[in-house]
């Protein structure tokens, strides 16, 4: 498709950096060389999935470009978001010798993005660092506003720091070979920019909802362009979450729950936040805030695209699932000096960081936002 890209800019001082979003972006040697150092060269770290796809074409044009590159190609999948994987990436940048200059390079989804941009912020103190994120999920979300990390076992993104990247290219033709299943899942996260800030991009959302999961280029174009606007506002106000950097973590901290407490890559994130953002609404509706109507609407947008509006079980009662998850829930990075604050919604498109709900209130929720039956086969092992 020949459309021109759009460029936006992450406003951090002498931290900003462009995202370009658009298509052919990966083959487009102009985008990329103001921010590489053909001196220093170059890392491009991908996983077993993204390499096959995409990978020739970037180290293509870093050739072009004359910088000397080599690629890291690792496990795909959540659960290599770990320790191991990251000693991997900095066992491979010893052993060819990088300099603090080498501009390392994540090509895939959040997974990748979130695990480059830590080994990038650690590696001798700081090394330059671009995000060519390729799933929807990490084109309108994980790529944006330098939050970098990997997970523990007992909670998700535990471990990590805040790094900007120098880049982010965003090319919407890797998007054509992205399985439907992860198609939804960062739907979810453009839905949530509606729901938390704009409730006219939500209604935009409401009317093409169909054509985005077709993969309409010119579609596909808006949602992530107003998706990164939205989140490139927030960060270049509350770059370290002080405040309202938090609201852009709606449902997810009873999606946490359920990515830690299923364990990792079982559900995806954006399905997870999706039923996550079910639970919060519900808890919204409780308040007195939102009336059921808001909470149908909700629903009924995340069903057409495919996503999972009730959470699983994660234990043999439902009462005991939703003490599970509130136990999950405390390790949230939300939770301070032991308040449990939650993103919860005064309107469509209006969300408030609040301490206003008590447990009872939350339990409540989670046992009205849980899956009418137990999946007995997904059901964890619980206390690890
Ligand atoms: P992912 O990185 O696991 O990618 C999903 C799947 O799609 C993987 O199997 C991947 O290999 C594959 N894939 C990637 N690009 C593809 C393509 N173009 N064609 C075909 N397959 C492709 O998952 P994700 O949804 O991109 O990211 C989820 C991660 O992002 C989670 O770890 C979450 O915690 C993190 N996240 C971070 C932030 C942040 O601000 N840093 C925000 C949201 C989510
Ligand atoms: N995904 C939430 C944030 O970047 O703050």
């Amino acid at each position: 498709m020949n459309f021109p890209h759009q460029t936006l800019t992450v406003a951090l001082d002498e931290r900003s950096y462009p995202i370009h979003i658009g298509c052919g972006l990966l083959g487009k040697p102009d985008l990329w060389r103001p921010h590489l150092n053909p001196k220093m060269g170059a890392v491009v770290i991908t996983n077993t999935t993204v390499a096959p796809l995409y990978l020739e074409k970037v180290m293509a044009t870093l050739a072009t470009l004359g910088c000397p590159a080599f690629s890291v190609v690792l496990p795909d999948g959540e659960e290599y978001k770990s320790w191991e994987t990251l000693n991997t990436v900095f066992d491979a940048l010893l052993e060819h010798r990088c300099e603090r200059g080498t501009t390392l390079i994540a090509l895939g989804g959040g997974v990748i993005g979130d695990l480059v941009g830590f080994a990038a912020a650690c590696y001798q103190r700081g090394a330059p660092f671009i995000q060519v994120p390729t799933t929807l999920l990490s084109q309108v979300d994980s790529s944006v506003g330098g939050k970098t990390a990997i997970n523990h076992p007992l909670g998700k993104n535990m471990i990590g720091a805040f790094y900007q990247p120098k880049l982010v290219l965003a090319d919407l033709d890797t998007l054509d070979t992205l399985p439907p299943r992860e198609m939804a899942a960062g739907l979810s996260e453009v839905i949530k920019y509606g729901l938390i800030r704009d409730e006219t991009f939500f209604g935009w959302l409401e009317q093409h909802a169909e054509g985005l999961m077709q993969r309409d280029k010119t579609l596909l174009a808006r949602a992530v362009q107003q998706s990164c606007a939205h989140k490139a506002e927030v960060v270049a106000r509350d770059e370290r979450e002080a405040g309202e950097r938090a609201l852009l973590n709606l449902g997810h901290t009873f999606g946490h729950a359920i990515e830690t407490g299923m364990g990792y890559g079982s559900w995806l994130h954006g399905e997870a936040v999706a039923a996550g953002t079910v639970m919060a609404a519900i808890l919204s509706q409780e308040l007195g805030w939102i009336d059921t109507g808001a909470v149908e609407r909700v629903k009924a947008l995340f069903l057409r695209v495919g996503l999972p509006v009730a959470g699983p079980w994660l234990a043999a009662t439902p009462e005991a699932s939703a003490g599970r998850y509130l136990e999950l829930m405390r390790h949230d990075k939300k939770v301070s000096a032991g308040v449990m604050r939650l993103v919860l919604l005064k309107a469509v498109g209006h969300a408030v960081v609040s301490a206003d709900a008590d447990e009872a209130r939350i339990l409540a929720a989670i046992r009205s936002g849980l899956a009418a039956e137990a999946d007995p086969a997904a059901i964890p092992p619980t206390g690890f």
